[in-house]
């Protein structure tokens, strides 16, 4: 009697070498069929030109026509990049797709290993292993270290204008928001410390403390990288209150050389244990579609309350291709992001001189990090639905609503950097144009 095949046998390869087939680079990569009509990012830019995102599920380009109701917009807006991801990762997915089987798998230590290596060269942040717990995403860390640490009524501070999913995530755990708005100084957001150790007293001599306070670090959309004294400060409030930090720091390797990122737990052990950071190789590497976090957390009180949280819904451990593309790109994607970080930097400062030479209606502060631009469109004078309206059918741009991101929000728009700068000028010059329709000629 003969067995059966095996399916698939002969096919797969029984764990040689996976590098034979060339590394997906500049060049080869295409969006999945034709680019339609539309605008396609082109140009020397990280991953090289012709990538082609339609018809590729993306949100940003796929969903776009649906979210601003006309299919023609330029898509700025979710955030994520046009980029290839760094060949490190595909070629750690490909060899993997080449071997077949997508069987149940398990984190090897070196997966935790090689984010804790990255801490440690590149925000020279010395953090034990033992402290790190695997979230699929960031989001989901927030919504659970929401139910894990407050109760239903509890308050918890939210700093706006801000991502929107953390203010939602509060109200659909059945929390209360308590807004302590940045302040805009001369362009600069700052943090209200003021303000906010006033109303966490308030909020106490109500008998209803703050027992959170969401950190976004660096902040989208204003793009604030956050400086040591400003944390200390915000850490020092919140101490003395006994309000827990849930730093949101996904965005933490995407900073501009002027600026430097500081984990809020690495500045002294007393933040460490009243702080919990989460981080993510999604936004470095532009892997946001595969899903792969983490959080770190020094007190090991609030790490197993988190931790069993994440088990209690099921989602404690990380998928195969999360394990393969997060270890690939700490290990492999230096070189990628360094590149990228200065494309970046060229569209931010491509739009920084665009706008006070050509559309000086439209002012911004340049991000120190993030590669997000939260745009004032207050010299137009238009309520939000009408700046929406603009932006959509005079602009035909598909940029974010400031209105969304809360109190501090209106009259503005956020607009994604992480595109080609071909697609970026001819964004620029669609609004130029279309500001010099509704503006009396200067
Ligand atoms: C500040 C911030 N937090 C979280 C997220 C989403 O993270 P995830 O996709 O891991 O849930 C984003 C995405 O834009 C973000 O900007």
């Amino acid at each position: 009697m003969t067995d059966d095949p095996v399916p698939g046998a002969g096919r797969i390869s029984g764990g040689g070498p996976a590098g034979d087939d060339p590394v997906p680079g500049a060049g080869r990569i295409s969006g999945g069929g034709p680019a339609g009509d539309g605008p396609e990012p082109g140009g020397p830019e990280p991953g090289g030109p012709g990538i082609g995102r339609r018809g590729t599920l993306s949100v940003k380009w796929d969903a776009a026509g649906r979210i601003f109701g006309t299919p023609g917009v330029l898509p700025l807006w979710v955030a994520d990049m046009d980029f290839a991801s760094p060949p490190a990762v595909i070629e750690a997915l490909r060899a993997r797709l080449d071997h077949g089987v997508m069987g149940y798998s398990f984190a090897p230590e070196s997966f935790v290993g090689a984010f804790v290596r990255w801490l440690e060269t590149r925000h020279g942040w010395t953090v034990s292993p033992e402290w790190v717990v695997f979230s699929p995403k960031v989001m989901f860390s927030v919504s659970s270290a929401v139910s894990a640490f407050t109760e239903p009524g509890d308050r918890i501070v939210v700093q706006p204008p801000v991502y929107p999913p953390l203010i939602s995530s509060v109200e659909r755990n059945g929390r209360e928001v308590l807004y302590n708005t940045l302040r805009r100084e001369e362009g600069r957001y700052r943090m209200d410390l003021d303000r906010l150790a006033a109303g966490l007293d308030r909020a106490a001599d109500e008998g209803r403390p703050a027992r959170l306070l969401i950190l976004c670090s660096p902040h989208n959309p204003v793009g604030r990288v956050w400086t040591p004294e400003e944390l200390r400060g915000l850490g020092r409030i919140c101490l003395d209150r006994g309000v827990l930090i849930l730093s949101d720091e996904i965005h933490f390797d995407l900073v501009f050389p002027e600026s430097r990122h500081t984990p809020i737990a690495s500045l002294d052990p007393e933040l460490a244990a009243g702080s919990v950071v989460l981080a993510s190789p999604s936004k470095t590497f532009n892997i946001p579609g595969i899903w792969s976090s983490f959080a770190v957390i020094p007190d090991e009180e609030h790490r197993e309350a988190f931790r069993r949280r994440l088990e209690e819904q099921g989602m404690s451990r990380p998928s195969l291709m999360g394990i393969l593309a997060t270890e690939a790109a700490y290990r492999g994607g230096a070189a990628w992001l360094d590149e990228t970080l200065g494309y970046l930097r060229g569209n931010r400062d491509f739009l920084a001189d665009f706008l006070s030479g050509e559309l000086p209606e439209i002012t911004t502060r340049a991000p120190e990090g993030t590669y997000l631009v939260w745009l004032d469109f207050g010299s137009l004078g238009m309520d939000d639905a009408g700046l929406k309206d603009f932006l959509v059918r005079k602009a035909g741009l598909g940029l974010n609503p400031g209105e969304l991101f809360g109190p501090g929000g209106s009259g503005f728009a956020r607009l994604n950097l992480g595109c080609s700068r071909s697609l970026l000028r001819r964004a620029l010059e669609q609004l130029r144009d279309a500001v010099r329709d509704v503006t009396p000629r200067r």
